[in-house]
């Protein structure tokens, strides 16, 4: 099974080339900084010896070719055919990326190993892991390796100054959520999707500087920590997990970072915090197939780049506001399987367009329908937002005019689903 990379179908991998470009200046300016003097000043007196700089890849290559004795299959050619772990080859396998920079007291540049690419590689082995391998690789910047066998320990991290994207997802991980990879403080991606991790996830994780953080189809479970809103992350992915309790207020926090967030298929529970509604960059949220309850906030009025907008399977109720049928962007409205009872003339023009989905609620009139009973069972239990009830209806972030809201709205023409990096990270094809 070997996973496709997804990144590298969206705009995603051009904030990536940013930061590689970033990177790659920062970089040299530091290399030049710290070992040499600047290119125009005299040769020193006496040579440094340094054992340290003077050959990375030689030094890599030996830990690369100690990691390589553990593998007993894989379909990358990395066991079979060793001629690549000879240093001089090490930098023309397509598995690994070298770049050159300045050599120590010398215009020549040598080549540093930065990039190892085992995406898809199926790599197996009594005792594949990291451990011993890439916290051994000083100058590393990538290690992607979706579907392969590693496991066990992740290792200590802090000292890895460059490491800037981490993938093992569809790998074989399990037990607790993996405390030293908070110690990797320079990360942007990291991916730990399709593997078995269990029990919380810690608050850290929200603080790390990331741009990516892909946690879906793993067993964690217990609430989200409340700081989630923290995390300075693009894209986020808890989907197909075992979440439970709210989806916190914190969320509000991310409001100039966060486009894409799903968190479908987990347990959660309450009310939506109406600070969704400042989340005026998203294009992304899906909270489908859990226990969420209450009306829709009248707050995502405001959620003016949101595409594909799926509250489906859970047991919201009310009327389907308006606003929300009104947002310019929207290309999905997936109600279906709720408990809405009313929709006006917005949103019946949405159905026909087949942008909104309300089967399976209590629309009379509407086909597919839950039965009357269930309807009737459901309206007359007691339930509500508790404290917020009222900001549930009139909190409305943005600055909204009447005359806005009464637009004319230009969705004549439904673009095609676009392929998001999010959802792209629900499956391992
Ligand atoms: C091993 O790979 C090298 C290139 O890295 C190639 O030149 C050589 O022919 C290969 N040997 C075998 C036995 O496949
Ligand atoms: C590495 O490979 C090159 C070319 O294949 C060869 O000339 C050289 O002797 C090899 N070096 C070692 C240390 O095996
Ligand atoms: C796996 O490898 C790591 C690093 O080389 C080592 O620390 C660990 O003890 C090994 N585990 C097993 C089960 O062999
Ligand atoms: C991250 O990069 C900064 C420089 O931007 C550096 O000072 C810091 O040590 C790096 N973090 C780690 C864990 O190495
Ligand atoms: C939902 O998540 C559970 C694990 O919590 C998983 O077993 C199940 O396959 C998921 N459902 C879908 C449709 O992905
Ligand atoms: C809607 O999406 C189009 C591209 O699909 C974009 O050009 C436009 O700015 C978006 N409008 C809003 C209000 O986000
Ligand atoms: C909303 O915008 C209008 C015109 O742009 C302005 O007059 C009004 O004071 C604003 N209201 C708020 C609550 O910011």
């Amino acid at each position: 099974m070997c996973k496709k990379s997804s990144i590298l179908a969206t705009n995603f991998i051009h904030t990536i080339f940013i930061l590689l470009s970033l990177f790659s200046t920062y970089y040299v300016g530091v290399v030049v900084a710290t070992s040499s003097p600047p290119p125009s000043s005299p040769p020193p007196s006496s040579p440094s010896p340094s054992s340290l700089d003077e050959s990375n890849v030689q030094e890599a290559t030996k830990v690369i070719r100690q990691f390589i004795k553990g593998i007993t299959s894989d379909n990358c050619g990395l066991s079979k055919n060793l001629t690549f772990t000879n240093t001089t080859n090490l930098c023309k396998n397509s598995k690994f990326g070298c770049t050159p920079v300045p050599f120590k007291d010398s215009l020549k540049k040598k080549d540093r190993l930065y990039s190892i690419q085992f995406d898809g590689c199926g790599i197996t082995g009594k005792n594949i892991t990291i451990d011993g391998f890439i916290d051994k690789l000083l100058d590393v910047s990538i290690f992607h390796a979706n579907s392969n066998g590693f496991g066990g320990k992740i290792p200590v991290l802090s000292h890895l100054p460059y490491l800037f994207e981490l993938d093992l997802s569809n790998n074989k991980y399990n037990g607790k959520f993996p405390m030293n990879i908070l110690g990797a403080t320079n990360l942007t991606l990291l991916d730990l999707g399709f593997n078995s991790f269990i029990g919380p996830v810690p608050p850290g994780l929200f603080n790390l500087q990331l741009l990516a953080l892909f946690i879906n189809n793993n067993k964690f479970e217990k609430d989200l920590p409340s700081n989630m809103g923290s995390t300075p992350a693009a894209f986020l992915n808890f989907a197909n997990n075992k979440f439970t309790g709210p989806i916190p207020k914190s969320i509000g926090q991310a409001s100039n970072t966060l486009l894409e967030v799903l968190f479908l298929n987990n347990s959660l529970s309450g009310c939506l915090p109406y600070e969704i509604g400042l989340l005026k960059k998203a294009r992304v949220f899906d909270v489908s197939r859990n226990s969420l309850i209450g009306p829709i906030p009248r707050s995502f009025a405001c959620l003016d780049k949101m595409e594909y907008l799926v509250l489906e399977n859970n047991e919201f109720y009310g009327s389907i506001p308006e606003v929300v049928c009104k947002l310019p962007n929207l290309t999905k409205l997936k109600l279906s399987d709720n408990y809405f009872n009313q929709v006006g003339t917005a949103c019946m023009k949405l159905i026909q367009k087949g942008v909104l989905d309300v089967r399976q609620n209590c629309l009379f009139g509407h086909p597919n329908q839950k039965d009357p009973k269930t309807c009737a069972e459901f309206l007359n239990k007691p339930k509500g937002c508790s404290e917020y009830e009222n900001k549930m209806h009139n909190y409305i972030p943005c600055n909204k005019t009447a005359e806005y809201l009464d637009s004319v709205m230009s969705l004549e023409r439904v673009p095609q689903p676009t392929p998001t990096v999010t959802y792209g990270k629900l499956t391992t094809e």
